[in-house]
């Protein structure tokens, strides 16, 4: 089977309502916080992606049994450093940035050494992020220029830290909360916001942990050595991945889309926020809390004249998967669009602000680039003709989605390399888009 796709016409116009994959950050979260809890934990509805199945094959690596029946997957933790090896051991965190940077922070009292590698997008991204503050609480960490692999090995001399997490990212963050649950002591994160998952879910576990916003800072105290008990858990849908059937719908004359039970927490849908300040129509129905977490119906339907958008950046962290996709609205809008201080894009799985940039003029869009800011000067009647071919994107899943997306909705035809990156988060991207009633091949 070639690792490429076709896609030679736009998409007519559809009317449908969907189920969109599980949460990402969601399904790693609640593997990792299972592995930890005292009993058997039963979580359905996870992804079945590779980021995730790489996580679940991380803690079976180290000890912890989890077995699948039907959408629901049982997790074995035996409380807190409850993992149980007894010889070092190597986790291949494959292409997830969230499973390398949150597992380390479980790591902290390995008994034996544990070397952490990834695949070759993951091997080029920096953990000093991580590697610092977890140094400062007394993990004792080996790595050559902060990069993969890692090898990590248990410390006696854990300490609770007070750290300014001043990214606003989300791994950083994540990782020192699972440190601290092996930490003695309360330990302090003052964190730029960010998706804040992790704190939810161990609030819904009755967890130690107290959570104080002050106006852009996220003040988490969490107190460590405090053991909880196995959980039921049902993960929603991936706003991130929602997003891109979002955008395809507002670019596609006369038509309609609902998507069904998606994750809305406000630390994630910058992306709705932003396509309707540029007239976007999307509306959340049905929204109701579970798990600590809200979720609701997605509508949305096409609308012919967005308009530009001068972009705030706190928005920023909440939309931060999403502005590959967004840049595409931008692109047919009417006016020039701004971003301002996306330098975090460049730390992704692949370098997107670059390569955003790079395809932005590969389909005729003007585009200027000061650092980390871009204006795109938009083209309501942009239409493409002739031959694309897009390869050489370290297989990164979202340029994969962004590709197809503007093939289908802005014409011309496309070579689409590298299909197998979809497993990442999405695999059944592609049938979504037959269903709905494109044409690939
Ligand atoms: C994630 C956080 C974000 C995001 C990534 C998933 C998470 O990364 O880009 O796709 O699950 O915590 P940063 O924390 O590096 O911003």
């Amino acid at each position: 089977m070639p690792d490429h796709i076709i896609i030679k016409n736009k998409i007519r116009n559809f009317n449908k309502k969907i189920n969109i994959s599980s949460d990402k950050s969601i399904s790693i979260r609640s593997i990792l916080v299972a592995s930890q809890a005292v009993g058997i934990s039963k979580i359905s509805n996870l992804l079945e992606s590779e980021d995730v199945l790489n996580t679940l094959k991380a803690i079976k690596n180290l000890g912890i049994n989890y077995k699948k029946k039907g959408n629901i997957c049982y997790i074995h933790g035996f409380g807190l450093n409850g993992f149980n090896i007894s010889k070092n051991t190597t986790i291949n965190a494959g292409n997830s940035g969230t499973l390398a940077r949150l597992i380390l922070g479980l790591l902290v009292k390995s008994k034996f050494k544990v070397k952490l590698t990834g695949d070759k997008s993951l091997s080029k991204r920096d953990f000093s992020r991580v590697i610092k503050p977890l140094k400062l609480m007394g993990a004792n960490i080996k790595s050559k220029n902060n990069l993969l692999p890692i090898e990590i090995s248990g410390s006696k001399f854990l300490r609770p830290i007070e750290y300014d997490e001043n990214i606003g990212s989300a791994q950083v963050k994540s990782c020192l909360m699972l440190s601290a649950l092996n930490t003695p002591g309360k330990t302090i994160i003052n964190s730029k916001i960010s998706r804040n998952h992790t704190e939810l879910m161990l609030k819904f576990l009755k967890y130690p942990i107290k959570v104080q916003i002050k106006k852009d800072i996220e003040r988490i105290s969490i107190q460590g050595l405090s053991q909880f008990k196995a959980f039921d858990y049902n993960v929603p849908g991936d706003i991130s991945s929602a997003a891109f059937f979002i955008v395809l719908t507002i670019l596609t004359q006369n038509s309609r889309m609902i998507i069904k039970n998606v994750n809305i927490n406000k630390s994630r849908i910058g992306v709705i926020t932003i396509l309707n300040k540029m007239g976007g129509n999307i509306k959340l129905k049905k929204i109701k809390t579970y798990n600590g977490e809200k979720i609701a119906d997605i509508y949305v339907k096409s609308k012919k004249n967005l308009k530009a958008v001068n972009c705030p950046s706190y928005l920023n962290s909440s939309a931060i998967d999403e502005f590959l996709i967004i840049f595409l609205a931008a692109a047919k809008a009417k006016g020039t669009s701004k971003f301002k201080d996306l330098g975090e894009m460049n730390k992704k799985e692949s370098k997107r602000l670059d390569i955003a940039v790079k395809f932005l003029k590969l389909i005729g869009v003007k585009v200027k680039r000061f650092k980390n800011d871009i204006n795109i000067y938009g083209n309501p009647k942009l239409n493409l003709s002739g031959n694309f071919e897009m390869k050489n994107f370290l297989k990164d899943h979202r340029i994969f989605f962004l590709a197809c997306i503007t093939a289908l909705t802005l014409g011309g035809e496309w070579k689409i390399n590298d299909k197998e990156s979809i497993n990442t988060s999405l695999p059944n991207f592609l049938n979504i888009l037959k269903i709905l009633g494109a044409k690939i091949n």
